[in-house]
């Protein structure tokens, strides 16, 4: 089975050379506010659950640091958007920081300084000929502590204030922006937010409080979803949502595995999707069945999932004009036993999967992806096949090292080889993809990590004030790929060495890191 996969890796690498983008494709860039922009509190900002919980709690992240300045984007629009030009980018997806633009989180306040922060970021991208590509939440949401009210769950009392918020940026930007996003990775904001921890707020309710997070983020995208078409139709943008999608690869070719897969392809990705797409609506019936079965078992007086009322289905069917895909790797995926080691309650326990990293695949500098390029071809077809294949747009992709070097030719190899799957799924599979976003133009606060795992085109020096951008030799090859619209293995940028030599080192560290990587992902999934 690995073999095959391997001979088709190597029969697909030969095959797409021939394949170039289409002209109407779309390539760019992203990054996040809190993980770039710094400024934490000028002026009249609020306090976001980031700043919150780096400042009371700073070993929340692996090297104590914080965003407190980050890449300090915040004062530098003009340096930011050249380089964006340079590289050749069509659009810039970046996120607007709810606490800078509303301090209180509502909008009976609403900050000069931050909307003329954004309006000059929008105004400089457009005269540059670089579309803005918005994202409304990314991870820093403005945080309700002081709003408690008896046993209501956090994340639904902050639902009326997220569409709020929504509709308020739809007013203040919607004349140039055309492009929205909703919410980026409602996965990872609930599942590793509010049940697993590991990411701000922190909270470690295990198979509860991801899916009651979960419930409010879909219910507040199709609010937010219906008040643009409602009240701001006219400015003839649109909308959509950003999902986080591993690919679940099948252990062995057992049929046990084959349905081990799909059900964490259903329930970890499937979960904000088939609302969404699919003719019938609602969560995934697997998912249904399981989790209220095993509540049951579990001796809760009703089920630990929500449900939603006939309204909120119809009302969540279709509303999404594109879908976004997060991807950067694949699991193996077989069915869970008694012996591994779980947490229950918990997402994972109710999926009853198990999955994890194979050794045999090249590891990256962060425990939870490989490179797997063929999961990217893989999960497109899931979604193709699943829901009538809707217009697709990667608005994340990108490969991570521990250090900034310039010579990052494992990262060039990454991004070569994920877009040549992605050729092949749009020109052999006739999958509707109709951009591709690298994460990210520079390395950034990456969250639970600090500054210790790199994903950028451009390094930082993070400890020079100026934060100094230096262009990686990857991308250069990016650019190369947006110019000419097709890969090319070969191509070596002015100055820089042919790859082939560190690609043979590179395979050596990997080899090194998988352990150490398959280690640390079983402990931040499992425990
Ligand atoms: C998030 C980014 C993050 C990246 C790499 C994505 O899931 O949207 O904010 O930095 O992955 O971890």
């Amino acid at each position: 089975m690995k073999l095959l996969v391997l001979l088709l890796s190597i029969l697909s690498l030969t095959n797409s050379q021939e394949y170039s983008f289409p002209d109407d494709f779309l390539f760019g860039v992203a990054t996040a506010s809190y993980q770039v922009e710094g400024a934490w509190n000028e002026s009249d900002k609020g306090e976001n659950i980031w700043d919150h919980i780096t400042h009371v709690n700073p070993s929340f992240v692996i090297d104590e640091s914080n965003g407190d300045y980050a890449c300090d984007s915040f004062h530098r629009i003009a340096e930011d958007v050249q380089i964006l030009k340079d590289i050749g980018v069509n659009f810039y997806r970046f996120s607007l920081s709810w606490s800078r633009i509303l301090p209180t989180g509502h909008i009976n306040y609403v900050s000069d300084v931050g909307v003329e922060y954004y309006n000059n970021l929008i105004d400089e991208l457009i005269a540059n000929d670089i579309t803005p590509f918005v994202t409304i939440f990314h991870w820093d949401i403005t945080p309700f502590v002081t709003i408690f009210h008896w046993d209501l769950p956090q994340p639904l009392l902050e639902l009326g204030a997220r569409v709020d918020y929504a509709a308020k940026v739809f007013e203040l930007f919607g004349d140039r922006v055309k492009n929205w996003i909703t919410f980026n990775e409602p996965y990872q904001i609930c599942e590793q937010g509010y049940s697993i921890g590991d990411l701000a707020p922190g909270y470690t309710q295990q198979g509860i409080g991801g899916y009651l997070c979960g419930h409010t983020i879909l219910l507040a995208h199709a609010q937010a979803y219906q008040r643009y078409y409602s009240e701001f139709s006219e400015q003839g943008g649109r909308v959509g949502l950003v999902v986080h999608g591993v690919w679940g690869e099948p252990e062995t070719d057992s049929e046990e595995d084959a349905a081990a897969a799909e059900a964490f392809v259903q329930m970890f990705f499937g979960w904000f999707l088939h609302p969404i797409y699919s003719d019938d609506g609602d969560y995934p019936p697997i998912m249904k069945e399981q989790i209220d079965a095993l509540s049951a078992e579990q001796n809760f007086p009703r089920s630990r999932f929500p449900t939603f009322t006939e309204a909120q289905i119809e009302s969540l069917k279709g509303a999404s004009d594109f879908l976004g895909l997060n991807h950067y790797g694949a699991y193996l995926c077989r069915a869970a036993n008694e012996n591994d080691s779980t947490v229950i309650p918990s997402h994972w326990h109710d999926s009853g999967v198990y999955c994890y990293l194979s050794d045999e695949w090249e590891a990256s500098a962060s425990d939870w992806f490989s490179v797997t390029p063929w999961g990217l071809r893989s999960i497109l077809n899931w979604i193709k096949d699943a829901y009538g294949n809707p217009e697709v747009i990667v608005t994340e992709n990108g490969f991570t090292t521990t250090t900034g070097d310039v010579v990052d030719c494992r990262r060039v190899n990454y991004y070569n080889t994920y877009l040549q799957y992605l050729l092949e799924a749009i020109y052999e599979d006739e999958c509707n993809v109709t951009g591709y976003t690298a994460w990210s133009v520079m390395d950034n606060f990456e969250w639970q990590f600090g500054y210790t795992a790199k994903f950028g085109l451009y390094s930082v020096d993070f400890d020079d004030e100026n934060r100094t951008r230096t262009p990686k030799m990857s991308s250069y090859v990016y650019k190369n790929i947006i110019e000419t619209r097709q890969i090319d293995t070969t191509y070596t940028p002015d100055g820089f060495d042919s790859c082939d030599a560190d690609a043979a080192t590179a395979l050596t560290i990997s080899a090194l890191l998988i352990s150490i990587s398959v280690g640390l992902h079983f402990i931040a999934h499992y425990f």
